[in-house]
């Protein structure tokens, strides 16, 4: 492709540290389909004739063919997917092949590719994070009044429901959905007609080819287009919180699944034995999603590092950028799919949910509230009145609503057994109806609202 000045071949070692064809091939449908929209472009602009447009547009059709059904050879001598292509085109329509490379360079040629590839991994991936929502509402509807502990450092705080619980996830996913469609907008103009660096001589007409490929206008400064990756690393970023999301939520089912908190059961589909402990089910799919992570977040930081300290414009480093997206990518969809498997499948223990729930004092905020609300007593005076009835109950080895009235008014004289109105689980979550609280009210409100904005 470039014979003219070199004398000798590449070292041995090129092939392999220079090749990219292993991975870039991934993008011959975007490598065809850019390729068919710049050839429409150098027709219409009169940059090539009618006749040199239909041999080269036929040719890339044809290739496309081989490849998907399995009939093109690539090759790792050509480098990567925008040579192997061009040469088997040579073989196909000879010499008028190269004028396809008219006005154009590789280097908008592989920006245009990968922005392709990640605006529709954009749509698959949004698909996916509504599957997910969906099978969170799903449950979420099913759970909006089953009562479970509520943590805060992973001590029991306040009573909560499953499907208040659930509906927190419904939000994180909607805001990864938030993001996902603002790159895409954001994202969303050409590259090509960049050239190399500096634009080109010839006439093009960039806002054609932007047009043809569903951008919504070319980029602005074609240094700017050949060079820019931030398409890439905030997809990556984006990932990465969603990979976190996601995590968090595969640690809570790893704890609730454990024979300690046994809050929920999961199925044969997502766990595996242990070879030696016969009695073991572990949440191996939960784990791996959880694990995962790491791995999604590495791609984040990869790229990163490659991009940091890059003079403009193009630099082969930037070869560097498929990988990490596309393992990202890759892993993303498949920590996804088994998330809302798992959120399909679970069963959760709902009387031990709601028997711990009522242990560990979780209403004492209620009674704090009670005597602030009552007795007009200043919340800090109420939180060590409360305090001292919550011990005189663990001296009792009872809970609050099970607790003397002497008992609490041996502390507070004016408590009347009114107090009996806040002190259980159910009374608590009832009564939590502020917008965003755990009220089963509200819960089925939320749910019915977020139906209506992500399904
Ligand atoms: N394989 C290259 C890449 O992935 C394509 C662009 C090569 N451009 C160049 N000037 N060598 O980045």
């Amino acid at each position: 492709m470039w014979g003219g000045q070199f004398a000798s071949g590449p070292a041995e070692i090129m092939a392999t540290i220079n090749a990219s064809i292993a991975f870039d091939k991934k993008l011959y449908a975007q490598d065809i389909g850019g390729s068919l929209a710049h050839c429409a472009m150098l027709a219409h602009c009169g940059i090539l004739t009618r006749k040199e447009a239909a041999a080269i547009t036929q040719g890339l059709k044809k290739i496309k063919q081989e490849i998907e059904s399995g009939h093109f050879t690539f090759k790792e001598s050509l480098e990567d997917i925008h040579m192997n292509i061009e040469s088997r085109l040579a073989e196909l329509i000879g010499d008028v092949a190269g004028k396809l490379h008219t006005a154009r360079s590789r280097n908008d040629q592989v920006a245009l590719d990968f922005r392709l590839f990640v605006r529709d991994a954009l749509e698959k991936i949004d698909v996916q994070l509504q599957a997910l929502q969906a099978s969170l509402l799903a449950r979420a509807e099913q759970y909006a009044v089953s009562i479970m502990p509520g943590f805060t450092h992973l001590q029991t705080a306040q009573p909560v429901t499953l499907g208040h619980h659930l509906m927190a996830y419904v939000e994180m996913f909607g805001r990864d959905r938030a993001r996902v469609q603002s790159l895409r907008e954001r994202m969303n103009e050409s590259p090509l007609g960049s050239a190399a660096l500096a634009g080109t001589s010839f006439p093009i007409d960039r806002v054609m080819t932007a047009k043809l490929l569903g951008f919504a206008h070319p980029m602005a400064n074609s240094l700017d287009g050949v060079s820019d990756r931030d398409f890439a690393l905030e997809f990556l970023s984006i990932a990465s919180i969603s990979a976190v999301h996601l995590s968090r939520l595969a640690e809570e089912f790893i704890i609730w699944s454990s024979a300690p908190f046994n809050f929920i059961t999961l199925s044969d589909l997502y766990t595996s034995g242990s070879s030696i402990m016969p009695q073991k089910r572990n949440p191996d799919a939960a784990e791996l999603v959880r694990g995962k992570t790491g791995r999604i977040n590495g791609s984040l930081m990869a790229l990163l590092m490659t991009m940091k300290g890059l003079p403009l414009a193009y630099n082969k480093d930037m070869q560097e950028d498929k990988e990490p997206v596309f393992d990202a990518f890759a892993q993303w969809q498949m920590v996804l799919s088994a998330m809302t498997g798992m959120i399909q499948d679970f069963t959760p223990n709902v009387k031990r949910m709601h028997a711990l729930a009522a242990e560990g004092y979780s209403t004492a905020t209620d009674l704090a509230d009670w005597l602030v609300r009552t007795l007009k007593m200043p919340f800090r005076n109420a939180h060590h009145a409360t305090a001292k009835i919550v011990k005189k109950a663990a001296d009792k080895k009872c809970l609050l609503p099970d607790l003397a009235l002497a008992d609490m008014q041996s502390v507070e004289p004016r408590i009347t057994k009114a107090v009996y109105g806040v002190l259980t689980v159910e009374q608590s979550v009832a009564s939590r109806t502020s917008f965003g609280g755990t009220a089963p009210v509200r819960v089925k409100e939320a749910i019915k609202a977020a139906k209506a904005k992500y399904l």
